[in-house]
């Protein structure tokens, strides 16, 4: 049994135990999070954001509206790691809502994960909202389904 399987087996039980439909999806998304067999879209799509997150750790610019933080600082310290994306996507897949409402954009990666998983399902949106006071970091803070997942930063030279 790995690490990830000790740590998720007491809650996933305890969501199998309880047994409605949610709690039984989140259970499953659970169970797959740590998943290597990948359908092909799943894994064409998770490949795009990944190598959009490497692009971004490549970036010392700085994010819009500071002169400290750079993308590559706040991709590498705020984005959810992938593990946690993983998850993510999981989740929605598995629960399969008709709108997502994410507090805190920053780069977008996790952005992207919920809308890979609203786009393989066909239906579904994300709005995403920036709070930092220099105005979001991403430039997609709304997409929908049929849009491409963007992490684009704003930068300020
Ligand atoms: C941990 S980062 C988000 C990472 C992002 N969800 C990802 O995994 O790629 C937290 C973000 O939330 C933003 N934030 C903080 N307080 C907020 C609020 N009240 N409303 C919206 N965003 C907020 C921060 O500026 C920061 O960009």
């Amino acid at each position: 049994m790995s690490v990830v399987d000790v740590e998720i087996a007491a809650p996933r039980q305890a969501l199998e135990e309880h047994g409605t439909p949610l709690a039984l999806a989140i259970a499953d998304a659970l169970g797959r999070m740590a998943e290597t067999d990948l359908d092909p879209d799943e894994r064409a799509g998770i490949a795009a954001i990944e190598a959009r997150r490497a692009a971004l750790l490549e970036d010392n610019s700085f994010v819009a509206g500071s002169e400290t933080l750079t993308v590559h600082d706040a991709t590498r310290l705020a984005s959810k790691k992938v593990r946690e994306a993983r998850l993510l996507f999981r989740l929605v897949r598995a629960i399969k809502p008709k709108v997502a409402i994410e507090l805190g954009t920053n780069m977008g990666i996790s952005g992207a994960y919920q809308v890979l998983a609203l786009k393989l399902d066909g239906d579904g949106r994300l709005i995403t909202l920036e709070g930092h006071p220099a105005g979001r970091r991403s430039p997609r803070a709304r997409s929908s389904p049929t849009a491409t997942p963007s992490t684009e930063p704003t930068r300020r030279r």
